[in-house]
């Protein structure tokens, strides 16, 4: 038998096609990936400001991907229960997750966190910033920040905080605020700000720190008290907020990030097809429009990279695990 005989070849083919089959997964192995819906993961309530961004994006996505992405809300303990639930999942290439800044904090608010994000996950790519606002009840006797610290001065843990759990960033906003002001309010936690915004519209509790993709409607028709901005400068659909820097807290700042991971394994083609569809995705006209918005900005074309999401969560895990250490918040 010569080298080049078909026998030969055949020898040389049938391990390099059974490696192919392994490395494309089982799924990746019938041809035309996708070839049915994808379950698209959403850490928190339906209707709040993740599976706001979650939705627009799935119905843009789907137009390249020629296959439905299906919302899946999986609220619970802070987002940590959909992160666990997509770290476990059939690296198929389609279950994939949306989270945002959680993902970078959980390790230390949680010590005994089911899943790594620095190890169990794909990365596909990051989506977009969202700016926060400090938002209270309409009657909260404050009128400006200015008055908002002197009020949670004197009143700490009698003013209800809600938040969307450890893990959440109304969680890691209301933190860092009373950290800032040196005080203590009593968190209140829900499903995720969609159910919390609706308490703090009914009145059940005083204050809530919410993303501008769920707040902004809430703000213009004045049916809760803006106290001020998160981001160090002031934004586009807000200019006449102060920031919470201009309002006398030098350095407050929390911008949230998103970005889209799925289960460690995931064949590398699929990654490669879902990345390209979230990339076509954030150029679309009626996606971009949407999002510009509700105040959130469209990362750019740099950050839209699995590379560049993996490093990136790198550095938000070494920048929040000391500030979150040292502010002793933690669930055992
Ligand atoms: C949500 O979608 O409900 C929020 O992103 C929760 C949060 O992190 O505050």
């Amino acid at each position: 038998m010569t080298p080049n005989s078909p026998r030969a070849l055949w020898r040389l083919a049938g391990p390099l096609l059974a490696l192919g089959c392994l490395a494309g997964g089982p799924a990746m192995a019938q041809s035309g990936y996708p070839n049915h819906a994808i379950s698209l993961v959403v850490p928190f309530a339906a209707g709040g400001p993740t599976d706001v961004v979650a939705r627009s994006l799935g119905a843009a996505m789907s137009q390249t991907l020629g296959q439905s992405i299906v919302v899946e809300n999986r609220p619970g303990a802070g987002g940590t229960l959909a992160a666990t639930h997509v770290a476990r999942a059939a690296p198929d290439g389609y279950t994939f997750l949306i989270h945002h800044n959680g993902m970078a904090t959980a390790p230390a608010l949680y010590r005994k966190l089911p899943f790594n994000p620095l190890t169990d996950f794909a990365y596909v790519g990051q989506v977009a910033d969202v700016p926060m606002t400090l938002l209270g009840r309409k009657d909260l006797p404050p009128a400006d920040m200015a008055e908002f610290i002197q009020y949670a001065r004197a009143n700490g843990s009698k003013i209800n905080l809600a938040n969307a759990g450890l893990g959440a960033v109304s969680q890691l906003c209301g933190m860092l605020l009373q950290e800032a002001l040196g005080t203590q309010f009593t968190a209140i936690p829900y499903a995720g700000t969609a159910p919390a915004l609706t308490a703090l519209l009914g009145g059940q509790v005083d204050v809530l720190c919410d993303q501008t993709t769920q707040t902004l409607p809430h703000i213009r028709a004045q049916r809760v008290k803006l106290y001020g901005v998160t981001t160090l400068d002031r934004i586009k659909t807000l200019p006449d907020s102060p920031t919470m820097q201009e309002s006398g807290l030098k350095g407050f700042e929390v911008k949230v990030w998103h970005g889209v991971y799925a289960p460690k394994g995931t064949p590398p083609q699929a990654i490669a097809k879902f990345n390209e569809a979230l990339r076509t995705a954030l150029k679309d006209p009626a996606f971009t429009q949407k999002m510009a918005e509700l105040g959130a900005e469209i990362v750019p074309e740099a950050k839209q990279t699995p590379a560049s999401l993996q490093s990136w969560l790198q550095s938000e895990v070494d920048k929040w695990g000391p500030i979150i250490r040292k502010a002793g918040v933690y669930a055992d």
